[in-house]
């Protein structure tokens, strides 16, 4: 099948890719192992919180089709490759998906095709990874194929930011490589920003990622401090941010989730470690500290209960919003799950409510989601916010529990609500 463009990968990076790229007129094909994936998109379900299944139609009705048949990436002119990048067990880098795409390009790449990495990675993959297994094919990267990284910024649930109006940074193996990809993304991308070269290009996903959490450790460690000082830190922040310059906002939870802000600094300590042989300080302490956030909430926990004379072991505890961040309903990494976890540990009768998730699996245990949260939270010994999802009415959460620990800030403080 001939394409414009072959996505390989079809998850939350892919498919708003795919959905873009076929906004703009191109004819896009979607490549994936998994049959699940593939069959579900061609019968024009979504399975990723930023596309409905409209919007499948939508990128069907232009041609979109999705693929588990790698031979239909013999006639296509750019491929761009989205699959994740996890940490191995030894919390190392895991290429094994990007090497297993990039060996399936390399039986299907042409002359003239323009290959683009996406998934997040330490510095020297596109040139050290991908360029030679590219080479296998017996094509030469910068003469007879365009090679670039150009790393994926989606913000899954951002209403504001899309792939569209989110700056593309781009960075070729070659000069050439580089204005190849970049005329090809303004297709579809308001605002190209060329690297001076591929690692230029990795490390600066990891550089954002990295101030995301050290930053995001920085409000963790000062939470603590300000609680036993008997501080409001999230009054402090509130007028810290008055300052228009030189500071941004960043704020206290129950840890950090999602499959990019806990693993893509390793990439970057781990890379520096194994080449250079010294740590990456702030990477190892941010992780540290973000690290043992839940057992921290767990403690909290323990320590409001004690208030009202009563012990974890027993008490029904409800805990609000399960999943990595706000709005979407992907529960990857979360820390809700180490916070259930100990709270188990601790023998409390453990309830949930999310909006987005209706069972929630903790280690060996099944959750089933709260069929009213209001009578949930009458019922509750103390509840937990640990996401701040929009559907959460703050009022109504302090009102009705008797006890709360809000971990987000979106409740009003009172004698029975405290703050993370
Ligand atoms: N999700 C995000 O918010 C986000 C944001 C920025 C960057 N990233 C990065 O983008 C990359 C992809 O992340 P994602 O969230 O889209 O992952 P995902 O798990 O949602 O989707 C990846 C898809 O790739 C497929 N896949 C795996 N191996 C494959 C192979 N060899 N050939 C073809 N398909 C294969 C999987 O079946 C899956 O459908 C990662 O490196 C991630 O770090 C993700």
């Amino acid at each position: 099948m001939s394409a414009d463009l072959a996505v390989i990968g079809l998850g939350y990076v892919g498919l708003p890719l795919a959905q873009e790229a076929s906004r703009a007129g191109l004819s896009v094909l979607g490549f994936d192992v998994s049959t699940t994936v593939v069959e579900g998109l061609n019968a024009g379900r979504s399975h990723v919180d930023d596309l409905t299944d409209d919007d499948i139609a939508a990128i069907r009705a232009a041609g979109f089709r999705a693929s588990t048949d790698e031979s239909d990436l013999d006639d296509t002119d750019t491929i761009i490759i989205c699959v994740p990048t996890p940490l191995s067990e030894d919390g190392g880098p895991d290429l094994d998906a990007v090497m297993a795409a990039v060996a399936t390009v390399s039986r299907h790449i042409g002359r003239g095709n323009l290959v683009v990495l996406e998934s997040t990675t330490y510095p020297g993959t596109t040139d050290e990874v991908v360029r030679p297994m590219l080479e296998e094919s017996g094509l030469v990267a910068g003469s007879d194929f365009h090679l670039a990284f150009s790393p994926e910024r989606i913000d899954p649930g951002n209403a504001q930011f899309g792939m569209r109006n989110t700056p593309k940074v781009i960075g070729g193996q070659t000069r050439a490589c580089t204005e190849r990809a970049a005329a090809f993304y303004r297709r579809f991308v308001d605002t190209v920003v060329e690297a001076r070269g591929t690692r230029e290009a990795e490390t600066a996903k990891l550089l954002e990622n990295t101030y995301r959490h050290v930053n995001i450790a920085l409000v963790n460690e000062m939470a603590r401090f300000c609680h036993e000082l008997g501080i409001d830190l999230w009054d402090v922040i509130r007028l810290a941010k008055s300052k228009p310059f030189g500071f941004q906002a960043f704020y206290p939870g129950p840890g950090v989730g999602g499959h990019c802000i806990p693993i893509d600094p390793n990439y970057l300590s781990h890379n520096v470690r194994s080449r250079l042989g010294y740590p990456f300080r702030f990477v190892e302490l941010a992780q540290e500290i973000n690290a043992t956030m839940p057992t921290y909430v767990a403690q909290r926990v323990q320590n409001l209960l004690n208030v009202d004379g009563k012990a974890v072991n027993g008490s029904t505890v409800l805990l609000l919003g399960v999943t990595y961040k706000p709005d979407i309903a992907d529960q990857r990494e979360s820390p809700a799950v180490p916070v259930a976890r100990r709270l188990l540990a601790l023998g409390a009768n453990l309830v949930f409510h999310d909006p987005r998730v209706q069972q929630w699996h903790v280690d060996d245990n099944v959750l089933e989601c709260v069929p009213d949260l209001e009578t949930a939270l009458t019922r509750a010994d103390l509840s937990v916010v640990l996401q701040g999802h929009a559907e959460y009415d703050g009022d109504l959460i302090a009102k009705s529990s008797p006890r709360v620990f809000d971990t987000r800030g979106i409740t009003p403080k009172s004698d029975t609500v405290e703050h993370m």
